[in-house]
């Protein structure tokens, strides 16, 4: 009889497919997180990042030694010692306890805990006096990018030079929340009444993901940000942005946006320069156009969901402090295109 045609031989199986499928999906879900751009902390890009990375790594493959240790042993305690003469002499387990137990687990221990102290070390040495000063700010649900002297503020992205030491003070103007740039660099809190500082560092250009990680509330998946690294004039470029009125409308429907933003609701909360908005509720909107998404990662900047997010951002991202705003359906299209000119 053909087995794999026997029900009750397929029954049999089944537990034996699924576990294999468990396993190999276990284990391509590390490959997959490390492949690519996947904003991972095993997918590092920074000095930071770097460390935590090799620590990780330490800890995965003592972890690996440990496991096939403690099977070899259990394999051997199964088959091999049930085959033989189950008594033992007098004295071998003690010394064998002794060794595995205690002996193995304190090396393990003392080296695991000399690299910690290391990596810490490394991790919280401040930058150099000189090196550019970011200043963050955690919101429910948002982030406020200020830079010391420079007048401006954006939301939800900064800027960083690339392969520069770049210091970030944070605090948050409401509950805990915390600095999470994982390519970049581990966890800073953020917390109420204090100024925190850690250091970010990219090694090569790109766009790196950051994420609020406490939980701080209804929308606390989408307080996301990103970290933009770029070469030294583009970095300067971005600062000499953020300390200059925002760009000046260009076309009729672009001049009406503006006035309906400036003697509307808008104007209540959200700032843009030159424009006699500069209330500081909401984001600064000055670039808001340039911008990599709307509500801090929570739907895709461009101009349906911007006008969708105006008239109800309650259905965008529910729970957030900005209400619906009674904008004329006619001056929705000109503040939909005055917005998006914001660069
Ligand atoms: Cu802010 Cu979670």
């Amino acid at each position: 009889m053909n087995e794999t045609r026997d029900p009750a031989y397929a029954r049999r199986r089944r537990p034996v497919r699924h576990a294999v499928a468990a396993a190999t999906l276990a284990g391509a879900l590390p490959l997959a997180a490390c492949a690519g751009d996947s904003p991972s902390a095993l997918n590092p890009a920074g000095a930071g990042a770097i460390r935590i990375a090799g620590l990780w790594w330490v800890l995965f493959w003592i972890s690996m030694a440990v496991f096939a240790e403690v099977m070899a042993l259990l394999v051997w305690a199964l088959v091999f010692r049930r085959r033989h003469d189950t008594r033992v002499r007098h004295g071998q387990p003690l010394r064998f306890v002794a060794v595995a137990g205690a002996g193995v687990p304190l090396v393990i221990l003392v080296v695991v805990y000399a690299l910690g102290l290391r990596d810490l070390a490394a991790l919280g040495a401040a930058p150099g006096r000189d090196a550019p000063t970011v200043e963050v700010t955690g919101h429910k649900w948002w982030w406020e990018v200020r830079v010391p002297g420079v007048d401006g503020a954006t939301a939800n992205e900064l800027h960083i030079p690339v392969g520069e030491r770049v210091r970030v003070r944070l605090r948050t103007a409401d509950v805990l929340h915390s600095f999470w740039v994982p390519q970049l660099m581990p966890k800073t809190d953020l917390i109420a009444g204090e100024v925190r500082e850690t250091w970010l560092h990219a090694e090569r250009p790109g766009r790196y993901r950051g994420q609020c990680a406490e939980y701080c509330g209804t929308q606390h998946a989408h307080m996301a940000f990103q970290v933009v690294a770029e070469p030294r004039p583009q970095f300067e470029a971005w600062l000499a942005r953020l300390g200059s009125p925002a760009r000046q409308p260009q076309t009729d429907a672009e001049r009406r946006g503006q006035q309906a933003f400036v003697q509307g609701t808008c104007a209540g909360c959200h700032a843009i320069r030159g424009t006699g908005a500069d209330a500081r509720v909401g984001p600064d909107l000055s670039d808001v156009g340039s911008r990599w998404s709307i509500g801090a990662g929570a739907v895709p900047n461009d101009a349906g969901h911007l006008g969708g997010w105006i008239a109800n951002p309650q259905t965008v991202k529910p729970g957030s402090y900005m209400p619906p705003q009674p904008v004329d359906a006619e001056r929705l299209p000109d503040l939909i295109a005055y917005l998006r000119s914001l660069t």
